[in-house]
């Protein structure tokens, strides 16, 4: 009796050990302890023993019966975890993957870091400046007074009576000059804002990037020097730039500067409108009202200064013709780039 218990005893812990499913447990639970199971027979067998032997069979067989009884249940509470981790975990392989779409740069953002990385290269550090200006920095401390006509080329929004979007980003350079002393290399780049129409080459909100440098003995020939590497690390070593006087309140001389077309290459196409030239940019020495109105000694410091509207380069770079394109955000369009 006890070898046939030790025997059952040693087949069951196997069995059930070796089990992979709850199936297959239910039949070893049938088998051994179900009412004809083989450890239901052992005990029914122990009347017949002599007298002497049965209390310990007894003992033994329900021990075994117990035992028999804890591992099946503790095996089915781990096959059942494991089938529900596993359904939570299944990998559906015939399932399409899912297609990951890699963004990119908008044409303008990549103009912006283009632009910024070539004046840093020649020592230029990129400053930033809010979009929502007060009229002294958008208009007064850059030399251009209430009541003057050159406000009218600067217009723009008004939010309060003293406060607006700012036009340029020429404000910017005031905010520099008060917090800062020469010497001063700096660009700004960022959104401006102006009243215009929309067409083919005006939007009412456009991005810009301001040059200052400010040292002593800064010349002419430095923003020139400045300027053509930029036009030509930009567009290419065959670009010629001119520049022809003009007028702005807080540079004096001022220019504005134009490159060769770089569609019909000087020809004449409708880009140009004609004219082999593309104006890209305004320019000029420093005012020195302006720098009286930041604290900074006329005498002392000199400077040049420039703005140039990043859609214009962008348009000449791309072969752009319409500035909308930028804005609407068609995927077609801005996928190209
Ligand atoms: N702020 C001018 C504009 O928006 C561009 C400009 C001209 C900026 C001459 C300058 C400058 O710094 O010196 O049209």
């Amino acid at each position: 009796m006890m070898k046939k218990i030790a025997k059952i005893d040693k087949e069951v812990v196997k069995e059930i050990s070796q089990a992979k499913d709850v199936k297959i447990l239910e039949q070893i639970r049938i088998k051994y302890i179900g009412r004809k199971g083989k450890i239901s027979q052992l005990l029914k067998q122990i009347p017949r023993l002599p007298k002497s032997q049965r209390p310990q069979a007894g003992k033994f067989v329900n021990q075994l019966k117990n035992k028999t009884e804890n591992l099946i249940q503790s095996k089915n509470d781990t096959l059942v975890k494991l089938t529900e981790e596993s359904a939570r975990d299944r990998i559906d392989i015939t399932l399409p993957g899912k297609k990951f779409t890699l963004g990119h740069t908008h044409p303008i953002s990549r103009i912006i870091e283009e632009t910024t990385q070539i004046f840093t290269g020649l020592g230029f550090r990129v400053v930033e400046g809010p979009e929502i200006e007060t009229e002294y920095y958008n208009f007064e401390a850059l030399n251009i007074p209430s009541e003057h006509p050159s406000r009218d080329m600067f217009d723009t929004f008004y939010i309060k009576d003293d406060i607006l979007l700012r036009s340029h980003t020429s404000p910017v350079q005031i905010r520099v000059m008060e917090k800062e002393k020469p010497p001063l290399w700096i660009v700004v780049p960022g959104k401006v804002f102006r009243p215009d129409a929309v067409d083919a080459s005006h939007s009412f909100m456009f991005h810009q990037i301001e040059g200052l440098a400010v040292d002593e003995a800064i010349r002419f020939s430095d923003l020139k020097g400045t300027l053509s590497t930029f036009i030509n690390r930009m567009f290419g070593n065959d670009i010629k730039m001119r520049f022809r006087p003009h007028f702005f309140p807080f540079t004096e001389p001022s220019a504005e500067v134009d490159i060769s077309c770089i569609i019909c290459e000087g020809k004449g196409c409708r880009v140009c409108s004609f004219k082999g030239w593309v104006e890209i940019l305004g320019a000029g020495m420093v005012d020195p009202a302006v720098f009286e109105r930041v604290g900074y000694d006329p005498e002392k410091y000199t400077g040049f200064a420039f703005g140039m509207g990043i859609e214009r380069i962008a348009m000449l770079k791309y072969g752009i013709n319409d500035i909308r394109l930028f804005f609407e955000n068609d995927l077609r369009f801005l996928k190209q780039f």
